[in-house]
């Protein structure tokens, strides 16, 4: 099938490559031009394992091509996935502009049937305003009624992870479609079928929905599990025995309840404040989803304030940060925890060296005042502490015994619960976890 993906950032270059890959023919166009120019050149902009290898294989069979033209991107296809940002406004509403550009844009170029599908995540009954706001903007010859343009609109969120979103594409739980038309249906059951996974068909509200509340429950979960860990750091409790514990009851289940210093990149937050908007203007007050986001900003405090008690005083201390990005085996540095907690630190005074194996191009550009080092042993030189902020495996092979002769103070917070406690204990560190009933131990 002759595919557009409007958008071609994490998610749209990851659905338009492995849509290629399927076997459909694949336009992949963005108004970066930038972009457009290095992903022309087989480049991939973004960190995200396995997506270079698949793109110069699909490139190689002239499967893929990129395009910085939403006219070229509109006339060679029947469907066309909108795939741009949709971030928060100051009132955490998911700001829509560059969905309805896209929507204007494909409206002035259509020249026969199309199906527009929303790949962005976005509120309840966007479906509807990008369908009006396509038949609006039509050119006048299809504006008259006996000239009229067949088109569909469409929901089909994206659940894929940054760092495995190849995986998570070509093996997902589930694919949901919002479709409202059978031929909508029959296009979307088609791009879908060599996956051979289970389809949720439903309404285009129910999708969007979906999408928005699947976020949402996870970040509940997060902040579930990191309530609980606050409570076992207070009464000498171990959350990762917690989590174990809980995690293999299957009505539970293990995943999302990693504690740490709260969830970040740009879903979660976003999407969890834009639930709670969408909410709102719909006469529902959603106190259980403002409490998730408050538990989210308090696990970051809380971190802070050990460090601020363990370190003593924080001005002209030098910290060390292992790992910048939101998550590991990515770039990404969207609302990053390690993004608050530097600025807090510097703002007390803190002298901040970072190391993270990808964020640091990324992280240069918003974090501004830090030194960025090349490997995990010039970081640590003469710090007086070091925060572990990202679970990055890379860090599990650090050399303790080497780095330990490095530092000043040889003192670690680990917000990741990355590393075993007693092993770093007995090569002579200070190690403070999160909820690993630290506190009550330390009193
Ligand atoms: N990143 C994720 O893990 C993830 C997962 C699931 C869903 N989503 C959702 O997918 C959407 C896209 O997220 P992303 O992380 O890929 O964003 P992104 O910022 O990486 O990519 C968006 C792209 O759209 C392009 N764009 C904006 N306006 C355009 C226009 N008028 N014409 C052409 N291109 C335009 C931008 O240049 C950019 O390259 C968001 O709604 C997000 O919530 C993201």
């Amino acid at each position: 099938m002759n595919i557009s993906i409007i958008g071609s950032g994490y998610v749209g270059l990851v659905t338009g490559v492995c849509l290629a890959e399927i076997g459909h023919k694949v336009i992949c166009a963005d108004n970066d031009q930038e972009k457009i120019k290095k992903l022309k050149s087989g480049k991939v902009p973004i960190y995200e394992p396995g997506l270079e290898t698949l793109l110069a294989r699909n490139m190689k069979r002239r499967k893929i091509l990129f395009t910085t033209s939403i006219k070229e991107a509109t006339q060679k296809s029947t469907v066309i996935f909108i795939a741009v940002g949709t971030p928060s406004k100051p009132n955490g509403e998911a700001d829509l502009t560059y969905v309805e550009n896209v929507a204007r844009e494909i409206a002035l170029n259509i020249d026969s049937y199309k199906l527009i599908i929303e790949k962005s995540t976005v509120p309840a009954e966007t479906g509807k305003r990008i369908e009006r706001t396509i038949r609006l903007n039509l050119p006048r010859k299809y504006q008259r009624k006996n000239k009229v343009i067949e088109l569909d609109v469409a929901s089909n969120p994206e659940f894929l992870r940054e760092g495995s979103a190849i995986e998570d594409f070509m093996h997902p739980d589930r694919v949901v479609m919002g479709v409202e038309s059978k031929r909508a249906e029959k296009l979307l059951r088609e791009i879908y079928k060599p996956l051979h996974t289970h389809l949720v068909v439903t309404d285009i509200n129910s999708a969007e929905i979906i999408k928005h509340a699947s976020n949402s429950f996870l970040a509940t979960k997060i902040s579930f599990i990191n309530s609980i860990a606050q409570i076992c750091d207070r009464v000498g409790a171990d959350v990762l025995k917690v989590a174990e514990g809980m995690g293999l009851d299957k009505r539970i289940g293990r995943s999302f309840l990693n504690v740490g210093i709260g969830y970040g990149g740009s879903c979660f937050p976003k999407d969890v404040d834009a639930f709670i908007r969408l909410s709102e203007k719909n006469g529902y007050h959603f106190s259980l989803l403002k409490e998730v986001r408050n538990v989210n900003e308090e696990q970051k405090a809380s971190f802070i304030r050990m460090i601020e008690d363990k370190l003593w005083i924080i001005k002209n201390k030098m910290i060390g940060i292992l790992g910048l990005a939101f998550k590991p085996n990515t770039d990404d540095m969207r609302n990053a925890p390690a993004i608050d907690i530097i600025h807090t630190l510097r703002h007390e005074g803190a002298v901040i060296k970072a190391y993270d194996p990808q964020a640091m191009v990324n992280a240069e550009k918003i974090l501004k005042g830090v030194t960025f080092c090349k490997d995990p042993y010039t970081l640590a030189k003469g710090c007086d502490c070091l925060l572990v902020l990202t679970e990055w495996e890379e860090f599990k092979k650090i050399n303790f015994q080497k780095l330990r002769h490095l530092m000043r103070q040889t003192i670690i917070f680990d917000g990741r619960n990355l590393f075993h406690g007693d092993h770093l204990e007995q090569l002579g560190f200070e190690y403070y976890g999160i909820g690993r009933g630290m506190s009550k131990n330390n009193r």
